[in-house]
């Protein structure tokens, strides 16, 4: 009897592990992360540990407003060749993906998406931008179709780019283009007077996955109070990754699909009372850094610097540390081991940081990639 309930259950196991292994096979996971050019000086593309990526994304190039063509600077120019050569060194399997806009092109965007002539002369610089330079992919970075016209331009662009990336790969013989967009951490804005939606069920056809930006949820636009800027969960709102992440797949986009956005920086305040130094403790101010950001790097150098108190907070899944009247609510190595286990069980594609060089020591990177497992 036990021997055969062991058997059962091996069965049960068995049936479980391949149906598994079938359903995730099919890709391999997404561990990606994004270089911002701006970092150069202190992460060049060389220094890139590149056993801790299967993506890196260029961060980013803009568009000509007037031709709706990318504008590849000279910098751009040699930094594209130096980057695309660092990610493919020595063999190297990780894919080099050229990230279009950042908040930066949103106007051209706009205009370019409204007909179909601006749109094809967009679309046919990006696929020679990136051939020019070796890369597989393309990620556009549109923060963000603002009403119902242009999320629905915004589809009809995805859809003209994915055949366009189609027809190319088919008349030359290489591999597709991978074509990826980063997007709100939901697909509606529900925060916004006029909720605007993106066109889920568009996007899950045009493009290979989507970078699900699931961070900036709190920040110097409120100073009234402490808050945990990429919480896995929010106990009184949605405003949460793990809301963002089932809201994606409920809207139409293959789980498989979706990438969890992870910040590897903090977002700061100025306490109003150091002996209420909880998540939304009353707040004074922005804290330390440019507009109260602190990459992770400086999170922890300001821990030890303050012998900050580190505080792993279980009902948001995110970490905070303070001393005096300085907060701080990020990411550390516990809540990214929680929110990869999470993005694992919910079956999604992966996850992506934001950003390379800002991590200290590839400790967050490592982390995540040894918590999601091959
Ligand atoms: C391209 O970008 C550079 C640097 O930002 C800028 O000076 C130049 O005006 C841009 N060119 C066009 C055509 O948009
Ligand atoms: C969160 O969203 C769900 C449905 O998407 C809604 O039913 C619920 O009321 C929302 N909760 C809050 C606190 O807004
Ligand atoms: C930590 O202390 C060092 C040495 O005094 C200083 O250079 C650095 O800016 C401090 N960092 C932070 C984030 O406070
Ligand atoms: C990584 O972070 C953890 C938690 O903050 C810390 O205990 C550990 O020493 C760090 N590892 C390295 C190599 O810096």
């Amino acid at each position: 009897m036990a021997g055969r309930e062991r058997n059962a259950i091996l069965f049960f196991s068995a049936t479980f592990f391949f149906t598994f292994m079938a359903a995730s096979s099919s890709s391999a996971p997404i561990k990606a992360g994004y270089w911002p050019t701006w970092t150069v000086s202190y992460s060049p593309p060389s220094s890139i540990d590149l056993s801790l990526f299967t993506h890196v994304f260029y961060a980013f190039v803009q568009v000509d407003s007037a031709t709706f063509q990318l504008n590849v600077t000279a910098a751009d120019d040699r930094l594209l060749k130096d980057f695309s050569a660092a990610i493919h060194a020595h063999g190297s399997p990780v894919k080099a993906l050229l990230s279009i806009g950042g908040g930066d092109s949103d106007s051209a965007f706009a205009a370019l998406a409204a007909g179909p002539d601006t749109r094809s002369a967009f679309i046919e610089s990006t696929i020679a931008v990136a051939r020019r330079y070796g890369l597989e992919g393309l990620d556009l970075d549109w923060e963000f179709p603002k009403d119902d016209k242009e999320m629905a331009d915004f589809g009809k662009l995805l859809l003209e780019w994915n055949a366009a990336a189609a027809s190319e790969a088919a008349a030359t013989g290489r591999p597709r283009l991978l074509l990826t967009a980063a997007v709100y951490f939901a697909p509606r804005f529900f925060l916004s007077r006029t909720p605007q939606s993106y066109p889920a069920k568009q996007m899950a056809v045009a493009l290979d996955w989507i970078n699900a930006m699931c961070y900036d949820f709190h920040g110097s636009w409120d100073t009234t109070a402490t808050g945990e800027h990429a919480a896995l969960y929010d106990p009184r709102s949605n405003i949460s990754t793990s809301y963002g992440l089932k809201s994606w797949i409920a809207a139409g986009m293959p789980a498989a699909k979706v990438a969890m956005g992870m910040p590897m920086y903090g977002r700061t305040w100025r306490l109003s009372d150091p002996s209420q130094h909880g998540v939304g403790a009353p707040a004074a101010g922005v804290g330390l850094g440019e507009k109260g950001v602190l990459i992770y790097a400086k999170v922890v150098e300001f821990n030890r610097n303050n012998s900050a108190t580190v505080v792993h907070d279980e009902a948001t899944v995110a970490a905070y540390s303070y001393a005096g009247t300085s907060w701080v609510g990020y990411d550390d190595p516990w809540s990214v081991t929680r929110k990869v286990e999470y993005a694992r069980q919910l079956g999604i594609g992966g996850y992506f940081f934001w950003a390379i060089g800002y991590d200290d020591g590839w400790n967050l990177t490592g982390t995540a990639w040894r918590a999601w497992g091959y």
